[in-house]
């Protein structure tokens, strides 16, 4: 509920909103959700038909540039973003910096944010050229950077990208490759890759999406907005939480598979765990992507040939979540994250990779909101207000009169 109240110490009215549930910070025709019936679309074409027809880079296009690419369009960008895999020799100092055990997503906000450094950083929004080449750069980039990420943190070395391939299959060559061996992509896990970076490309304005706008409407430059977005996302209650569901099921696994004990203490007021995976803040019925991505767990992990037992624990999980009056109630239901962890694990990628994942899939969502939002010829600064609950004014007591 908001609560509008009368500015203190001037005039006008303030709304109170936390978490900025019923505000509105923009006007967008970007993406399109509809909480109560499950719906997401992006650029009016519903998410379902992308996954299955579409690809990642062609969905990244169509959410910056607001239409399908031509057939040469798309072919140039594929071509572009292939071409500036490589970065500069010298950011290989920042990894080097670094402690192994560091988080790869405090790696990746902060050579993202150095780009700037190495690239124009001061973009004419209406230089449709020079903005190009920057999106081309970050796209195809953060696949390298996330890449010698989890290198850093295994001690391997760094393995160049490699332009035969595409961009799903190039990102795994870089992460699972080995000087002496290279790693043989599967075609059906390239491509269930691709398909999970479609189902995570933007959903509207969310805390990371919000955060970018937030930013850019400072003008700082798209390199800082985007690291910005990836700490956002960082945190376990936005996209930190594929993360935090596989310890999750890894934890009742160890406990011995019992669901119930971990329902009862989401369900207790006086523990702040929460289910991790369940309730989102626009889905009150169910998340298209966590439909898409349990349907296609089974199918990709018979692919690979993998049993993870962990798949029996989610879906045991969510069966007694979904026949529970608390979660029922309160209309939770599982969501993008629960079910990408899985096929995630199944592929290879170490469990603090995931949100790495997840923020190379939002990268387009986040450039497209960023450059919605500088079109905008009203647009301002990003700047709430507050309701200030401190003391009025005080007299200031030197140290030696203070009790
Ligand atoms: N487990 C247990 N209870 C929950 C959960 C959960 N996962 N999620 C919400 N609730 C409860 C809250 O305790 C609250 O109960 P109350 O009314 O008795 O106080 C009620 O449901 C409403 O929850 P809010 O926190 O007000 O809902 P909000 O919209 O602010 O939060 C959020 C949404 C952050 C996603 C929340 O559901 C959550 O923390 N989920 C777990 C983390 C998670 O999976 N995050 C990923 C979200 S998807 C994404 O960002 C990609």
């Amino acid at each position: 509920a908001i609560d509008i109240r009368k500015f203190r110490a001037g005039s006008g009215l303030i709304a109170l909103d936390e978490g900025f549930a019923n505000t509105g910070g923009c006007q967008s025709s970007i993406t399109f959700i509809n909480g109560e019936e499950g719906i997401l679309r992006y650029r009016g074409y519903a998410i379902e038909e992308l996954c299955q027809k579409s690809s990642f880079l062609e969905v990244a296009w169509l959410l910056i540039y607001g239409e399908l690419p031509s057939k040469d369009q798309r072919d140039k960008f594929v071509s572009d973003i292939v071409r500036h895999s490589m970065v500069d020799e010298d950011i290989r100092k920042f990894y080097e910096a670094f402690p192994r055990t560091a988080h790869p997503m405090a790696l990746l906000s902060s050579v993202i944010c150095s780009l700037s450094t190495y690239y124009q950083d001061e973009l004419d929004i209406n230089d449709e050229d020079a903005v190009y080449m920057t999106i081309v750069r970050l796209i195809s980039k953060i696949t390298t950077l996330a890449a010698y990420a989890y290198k850093k943190s295994i001690g391997q070395p760094f393995v160049y990208p490699d332009n035969s391939l595409d961009y799903a299959s190039n990102f795994m060559h870089m992460l699972f490759s080995v000087p002496c061996e290279s790693y043989e992509v599967q075609p059906a896990i390239a491509k269930a890759l691709d398909q999970l970076f479609i189902l995570h490309a933007d959903h509207e304005q969310n805390c990371s999406a919000t955060t970018v706008r937030v930013v850019g409407s400072s003008e700082a430059n798209l390199f800082a907005c985007i690291a910005a977005g990836i700490c956002a996302l960082w945190g376990p209650l936005h996209g930190g939480a594929n993360q935090k569901v596989i310890e999750m099921l890894m934890n009742i696994q160890r406990d011995g598979g019992d669901s119930q004990k971990y329902l009862a203490k989401a369900k207790d007021k006086s523990d702040p765990f929460r289910l991790m995976g369940f309730g989102h803040r626009v889905y009150k019925n169910f998340d298209p992507r966590a439909k898409i991505i349990k349907a296609s767990c089974d199918e990709i992990l018979n692919n690979i040939g993998v049993n993870d037992p962990l798949l029996k624990i989610a879906k045991e999980l969510e069966e007694a979540a979904l026949s529970d009056e608390y979660f029922a109630s309160r209309k939770l239901y599982p969501n993008v994250d629960f079910y990408s962890g899985i096929i995630y694990r199944a592929i290879g990628f170490p469990t603090n990779m995931f949100t790495v994942l997840f923020a190379i899939g939002r990268l387009p969502g986040w450039i497209a909101q960023w450059r919605e939002m500088l079109k905008n010829p009203g647009r301002k600064i990003a700047r709430p207000r507050q309701i200030y609950t401190g003391p009025n004014l005080r007299e200031f007591v030197d140290a030696e009169n203070r009790t």
